[in-house]
């Protein structure tokens, strides 16, 4: 039997059942989710791992192009408690990384229930439970489980959904049009002009990808972006801005690395990349812009190889206009337009989270909200906010869970005098 036992347990002609959770349901089994699952488990509290899809990490294992790797060193993106193996690389491949967490869950025995959506979860003041309605999406019956439970913990992600943009003709538009989360990889693109719309991290290493298959891509930017080298004479410019952030403040560190960018990328204004007026680390904080890392694409748009167009008036056909005027014959449209937290979709609560699907209260506060509320992998901070997160929320958990554990013993020695 799994961490949990059954109130009730009977399937009605509905295929309806409810299922009482001994300790807190996770919603989504990405790397935040198997993080606090593990933490749990170190802690010795039981729980259940609710996932949508049919295996872990989906994003990382469904939704990324082939030639991903992890941006920052590895040292900021293993999960808590147990490293990466030695001898991966500084980058780790994406295949690696989904390997890591294959390892990862079973080494701490994480068997997340698969197919399975959260569709509603509220907090029942009544019962002071949380009642977390799911529906399989496995097989041709369609089955509808009610978990109750008193923790809940909210693990979907930042990139839960893709954010599709509303453009004027895009509907009109007779060639392929594919979301980067349904890119592999630019093979089949071969010969072909491919408009890719959007220049954060996915919109550069899709059109570096693009020009390496031979395509043509030409890149939107629209606003204005802040592109630092992954290195800096052969230190990792993440790790870098996390030393210097430890002795000087932000802004100041943002300066430095802006004048270490220009020493090694020099002015990209030139190429179209126009730099916003916020530093990046700053940006990053206050609206969750990530800042580009270049891994080859800068090299690409100065070789002419990538062409940087400004933002789209509308489609045509088998045309787009830009704001400039200017027209483009394209056979493709790769959006790489973002993602967006689906939180607001299914969450019946309007305290802790906001409209737009994150907590309101911004970091390091928002992993915890009342009534047994937590949320996981929100600080738009990555993988090592994701497991910073996750280990507050297990502590949290744990320290009641052992109080509750004690007192229980202590009633039933009670009871038995
Ligand atoms: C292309 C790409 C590359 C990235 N590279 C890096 C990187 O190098 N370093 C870094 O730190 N970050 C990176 N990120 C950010 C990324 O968000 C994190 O690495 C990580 O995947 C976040 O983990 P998560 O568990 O919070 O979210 P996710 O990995 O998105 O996992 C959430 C899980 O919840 C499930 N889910 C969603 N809704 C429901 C529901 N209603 N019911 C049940 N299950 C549900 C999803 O199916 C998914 O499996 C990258 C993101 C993208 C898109
Ligand atoms: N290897 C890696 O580590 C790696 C690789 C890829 C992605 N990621 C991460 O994944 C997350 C998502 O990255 P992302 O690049 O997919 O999304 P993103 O950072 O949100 O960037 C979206 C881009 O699309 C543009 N855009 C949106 N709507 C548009 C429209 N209608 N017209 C023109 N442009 C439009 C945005 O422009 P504006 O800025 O003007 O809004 C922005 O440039 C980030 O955290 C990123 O760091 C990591």
């Amino acid at each position: 039997m799994e961490n949990f036992f059954r109130l009730v347990d009977h399937e009605d002609f509905f295929s309806r059942r409810c299922v009482w959770v001994n300790g807190p349901v996770i919603v989504g089994a990405g790397p935040s989710g198997l993080a606090t699952a593990a933490c749990l488990r170190e802690q010795g509290v039981p729980f259940m791992v609710l996932e949508r899809a049919d295996c872990i990490a989906s994003l990382w294992q469904k939704r990324t192009y082939d030639r991903l790797k992890l941006h920052l060193p590895k040292q900021f993106c293993q999960l808590p408690k147990l490293p990466f193996p030695e001898d991966f690389p500084e980058y780790p491949t994406k295949k690696q990384f989904i390997e890591y967490l294959e390892s990862y869950a079973r080494h701490f025995e994480i068997n997340p229930r698969f197919n399975e959506c959260v569709q509603s979860a509220r907090y029942d003041e009544t019962s002071g439970l949380w009642r977390v309605k799911t529906v399989s999406t496995a097989g041709s019956t369609r089955t509808e489980v009610e978990y109750i439970c008193k923790w809940l913990v909210v693990a979907t992600g930042e990139n839960a959904e893709c954010a599709m943009p509303e453009i004027k003709g895009l509907s009109e538009f007779k060639g392929e049009i594919i979301h980067a989360c349904d890119y592999k990889s630019g093979e089949s693109f071969r010969g072909k002009n491919v408009l890719v719309v959007g220049c954060g991290n996915s919109g550069m290493e899709l059109s570096l990808d693009l020009c390496n298959h031979n395509a043509s891509p030409s890149m939107v930017v629209r606003s204005s972006v802040h592109v630092l080298p992954r290195e800096v004479f052969g230190k990792s410019t993440f790790e870098l801005a996390v030393l210097l952030m430890q002795w000087i403040p932000l802004w100041l560190v943002d300066k430095l690395l802006l004048i270490l960018a220009w020493l090694v990328v020099g002015n990209i204004e030139k190429y179209g990349l126009k730099r916003p007026s916020t530093g990046p680390f700053e940006l990053k904080n206050t609206q969750g812009k990530t800042p580009v890392l270049d891994i080859g694409t800068l090299e690409k748009i100065r070789s002419g190889g990538i062409d940087v167009i400004p933002g789209i008036k509308r489609f045509y056909n088998r045309e787009v206009e830009l704001v400039n005027g200017k027209k483009l014959d394209i056979d493709a449209v790769v959006l790489a337009t973002g993602y967006r937290s689906n939180v607001p979709s299914w969450l019946q609560e309007g305290e802790f989270f906001s409209k737009n699907g994150f907590p309101k209260r911004p970091f390091p506060h928002g992993w915890k909200g009342n009534t047994g509320l937590y949320a996981v992998g929100f600080t738009r901070r990555g993988l090592s906010g994701a497991s910073s997160d996750a280990m507050k929320i297990a502590q949290d958990i744990g320290n009641v869970w052992k109080h509750e554990t004690k007192q229980k013993k202590q009633r039933t020695t009670a009871c038995h005098r």
